[in-house]
């Protein structure tokens, strides 16, 4: 291994021709927490697509740890270390709390495991369940949990498959404010013995947690740093705010910027809160 966790370099991923991803290169050292950033369609669930093995480059390589991970299969690039959530939940909802740690723990178990499993829970499941907070409703089954606690689980599932590198897709999507505290503290808590990637669009949940920051824009890198430099650019001022820049920039001319139409829904936190104020 040579120094970086992962290194993606010249990425490029095109779906009938369109350049979903168009010459990406990003490298995270082990135990970042690094946010990923952009308007609707920037290419951000189509990057993790890319490094989880779900969507094939057209061009481009993905290193973690060295090894090459295009070409290999899903399941494979879970073994060597990689999990991710999905935009939308994947949990087993008439599976226990437990059940549910248990199965994703299992398809990273070798197995000799396996056929020595069950006394009672593994110690994966166990440092799972504990991290995430979920221990009191270790009997409940996974369809009666809140929408910020079926989050939790998910990030619980990861965990207990012992990735190295994390990849989270909106991981506060929908919660309330105060669920959305909790995720913060729980992805600090993770990043202690975790490398992460976060895509979030959030900018107040940035502002609080976040460090490094990339912000992807039709399938570019168009800027990267800490949060503070990302908010001070112009370049992602125009991009996010559109009409509502900043007094004395001119992005307020145009009709809204390249993420178009699309970028509306999504981006209304970050919009809300303006990219630059409180600098
Ligand atoms: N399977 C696919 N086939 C065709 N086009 C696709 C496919 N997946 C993604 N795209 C297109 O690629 C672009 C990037 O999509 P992607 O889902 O990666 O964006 P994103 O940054 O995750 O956006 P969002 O914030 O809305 O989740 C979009 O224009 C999208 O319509
Ligand atoms: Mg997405």
């Amino acid at each position: 291994m040579n120094g970086a966790l992962l290194e993606v370099r010249g990425l490029r991923v095109e779906f009938d021709g369109f350049r979903a991803i168009d010459g990406v290169d990003l490298t995270v050292e082990q135990g970042e927490l690094r946010f990923l950033i952009g308007p609707n369609g920037a290419g951000k669930t189509t990057l993790i697509d890319v490094i989880t093995g779900l969507t094939r480059p057209a061009a481009g390589s993905v290193r973690f740890e060295g090894w090459d991970l295009v070409g290999r299969r899903e399941h494979e690039i879970v073994r060597m270390g990689v999990g991710r959530t999905f935009q939308t939940s994947v949990v087993f909802e008439q599976l226990t709390v437990t059940e549910n740690l248990d199965l994703a723990a299992s398809f990273r178990r070798p197995l000799w495991a396996l056929a020595r499993r069950r006394r009672g829970v593994s110690e994966a499941v166990d440092a799972a369940m504990r991290t995430t907070g979920l221990t009191e409703l270790a009997g409940r089954p996974a369809g009666v949990l809140s929408h910020g606690q079926r989050q939790w689980l998910e990030i619980g599932m990861l965990i207990a498959q012992r990735p190295r590198l994390l990849l989270l897709d909106e991981p506060v999507a929908g919660m309330s404010g105060e669920e959305r505290v909790r995720t913060g503290e729980l992805l600090t808590e993770i990043a202690k013995d975790h490398t992460v990637i976060v895509i979030e669009h959030d900018m107040d949940f940035l502002r609080r947690y976040a460090s490094q920051v990339t912000v992807l824009h039709e399938g570019k890198v168009l800027v990267e740093g800490s949060v503070e430099q990302v908010r001070a650019d112009p370049r992602v001022q125009e991009v996010y705010l559109g009409r509502r820049a900043e007094p004395g920039t001119d992005a307020g001319a145009g009709p809204g910027p390249a993420g178009g139409p699309a970028e509306a829904p999504d981006a209304g936190p970050v919009v809300g809160t303006s990219v630059g104020e409180g600098m």
